[in-house]
């Protein structure tokens, strides 16, 4: 650390223990404590003057933040694997490094996906609201029937850690497995979980469940739509566990509706916090509250990765996990 005290600012609450570990870094740590975003303008009145950000992914990192912190910012550390609330380029303008956590959530959200696609195709959720509604039941034959995933298949739009550790699961569960991305990956990695490289098309139209898993860009945005919905098929779930643009979710609420598709697993939302009013009340998704990464181990790990990063570039290290 450098000998005249960093001053390092944490926009949201983060575990105590990465905490901990920044203050011992010898850095001066000012965090905002609660679970409540800032509001902006507190939120820009907080970073003047800070050599250091860990960000959550509800903040928006654009030039008037770094502007507002001021030129001797040094890092953004965003406490999340996705980083599409990080302008990158506006970093590098100003020689700031961003960093991100890619690895430390990979298990808990290849969970929260595998546990999505569980949900929607044995209709989990219906039966939940059954038994909690007090509605009378009883156990039959034809009660409540979902659909086997044993023999279908799952496509993985995006074979990045988290696509690959879901590809995993369901493959232990005994689903194909074909995957859209950018580039095929490596043989002894796709040979190994049993998954074909196919185009987004071809991967649309073979797939029983298909799985968002890339990260979300421009270029990503909606690529999910109307068109796309309509190219799966009419028995086929969608789940997203990447980002909620990713899905044009008005789209989603209309196919739905229409038949299109049979039913949705969510965990995030184009507008997050607020979920479309027409997927509320519709039996047939799953909607869960971004909680792809949040158990008490996971969220300490991408906590303290992020403090880690901080204190790397701080002290003229670098940083372990940069993005880019
Ligand atoms: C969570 O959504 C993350 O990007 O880490």
């Amino acid at each position: 650390m450098a000998e005249t005290m960093a001053r390092v600012v944490v926009t949201g609450r983060i575990p105590a223990h990465a905490l901990t570990f920044l203050r011992e870094s010898g850095a001066i740590v000012e965090a905002w404590d609660s679970d409540e975003p800032q509001t902006r303008s507190a939120l820009l009145a907080s970073v003047a003057g800070a050599d250091a950000l860990v960000t959550l992914l509800t903040e928006r990192v654009d030039a008037e933040l770094l502007d507002a912190a001021g030129p001797q910012l040094r890092v953004i550390a965003n406490v999340a694997v996705g980083y599409n609330n990080i302008d990158v380029p506006a970093c590098r303008a100003r020689n700031v490094v961003a960093t991100n956590t890619p690895g430390v959530l990979t298990e808990a959200t290849a969970d929260i996906a595998m546990t999505l696609i569980l949900m929607t195709t044995r209709r989990l959720g219906e039966g939940e609201r059954i038994i909690r509604s007090r509605t009378k039941w009883q156990w039959g034959m034809s009660f409540l029937l979902g659909s086997s995933i044993q023999d279908r298949t799952l496509g993985i739009i995006g074979m990045g850690e988290i696509g690959r550790a879901l590809a995993r699961r369901a493959s232990a569960f005994g689903m194909n497995i074909v995957y859209s991305n950018r580039r095929p990956v490596a043989d002894d990695v796709s040979s190994g979980l049993g998954a074909r490289f196919v185009t987004l098309d071809e991967l649309l139209a073979e797939s029983d469940i298909v799985s968002v898993n890339c990260p979300y860009s421009p270029e990503t945005h909606h690529l999910i739509d109307a068109t796309r919905l309509a190219q799966m098929k009419p028995t086929a779930t969608l789940i997203n566990t990447a980002r909620g643009p990713i899905v044009d979710e008005a789209a989603l609420v209309v196919a739905l509706g229409a038949g299109t598709i049979i039913g949705a697993g969510l965990d995030v939302f184009e507008h997050e916090p607020a979920v479309h009013e027409g997927l509320l009340d519709r039996e047939d998704v799953v909607l869960i509250p971004h909680l792809g990464s949040a158990t008490v181990e996971t969220r300490t790990a991408m906590a303290v990765l992020a403090a880690q990063n901080v204190i790397g570039v701080l002290a003229g290290r670098g940083a372990l996990t940069p993005i880019g």
